[in-house]
């Protein structure tokens, strides 16, 4: 049992996983390849520069899957942990996915970006909403500017967004919760690391992450079978 006071500040991490049982495929393990891709060498600056329609057809399909997708037990407990403990709590993910939005969370974190965002990858344009979908033989996107619009993620080799926020929360939480995540992808795998001279740092998936060694706690099953029952703030379930 996760048990948290009201007063306890909480970081919550999530992954893939938390949207697996939403009908999202996870990137690593089963299914884990797209066309022969891994998805590594999709996103990525140099297959944009190389290929950008390729890189299109791939977050198109994405965005297809995501798009019929709704929350899960897991999106809704992490929306009221919130509810819970307020300015005390903040959510990073990793997912591109808008389901814990569509849950009622607002204390967010995009650190991967947005799926149903894209931006210009030439001119200052803020990032837009989006969710239509670039495949050939359609035309690229272009801006105004003459630019290419580009999803609005973080690609590999790139820095993930809203880093400063993140290390702070880190530094000043007592509870550090991890769900669905692999624990391979940096700088998100490292963060257990900073959590843990200060805070209970706690992992829930149906299997070891990584990193798993650098949990004080490890909870084993599907997140949106166990997390309902599994956490408890004053003594209440959630
Ligand atoms: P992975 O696909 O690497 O890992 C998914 C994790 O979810 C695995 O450890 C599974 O055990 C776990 N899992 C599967 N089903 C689950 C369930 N029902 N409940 C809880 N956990 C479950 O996904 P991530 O670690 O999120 O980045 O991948 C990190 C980043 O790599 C992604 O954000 C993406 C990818 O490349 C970008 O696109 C930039």
């Amino acid at each position: 049992m996760i048990e948290i006071s009201s007063n306890d500040r909480a970081f919550v991490l999530t992954g893939a996983g938390v949207s697996a049982e939403s009908g999202i495929p996870t990137f690593r393990g089963v299914g884990g390849l797209w066309r022969n891709y891994r998805i590594e060498e999709v996103a990525c600056p140099r297959a944009w520069q190389r290929d950008p329609s390729l890189v299109w057809e791939f977050y198109s399909m994405r965005r297809r899957a995501a798009s019929k997708a709704k929350p899960n037990a897991a999106h809704f407990v992490l929306a009221r942990l919130e509810k819970a403990l307020g300015e005390r709590f903040l959510l990073c993910t990793q997912n591109v996915d808008n389901l814990h939005e569509q849950a009622g969370s607002n204390r967010l974190v995009h650190m991967h970006g947005e799926l149903f965002k894209s931006r210009c990858d030439s001119c200052s344009r803020m990032p837009f909403p989006d969710s239509k979908t670039y495949e050939p033989p359609d035309d690229m996107p272009r801006c105004e500017c003459g630019g290419r619009i580009r999803p609005h993620i973080c690609w590999f080799g790139e820095v993930p967004f809203e880093m400063d926020r993140i290390f702070a929360e880190i530094a000043r939480c007592a509870v550090f919760l991890v769900i669905g995540t692999s624990g391979v992808v940096e700088p998100a795998a490292s963060f257990v690391q900073l959590a843990s001279g200060h805070a209970r740092t706690i992992y829930v998936g149906p299997e070891d992450p990584w990193n798993a060694r650098a949990f004080s706690e490890c909870y084993s099953g599907k997140a949106g079978e166990i997390l309902p029952g599994l956490i408890k703030v004053d003594g209440k379930a959630l």
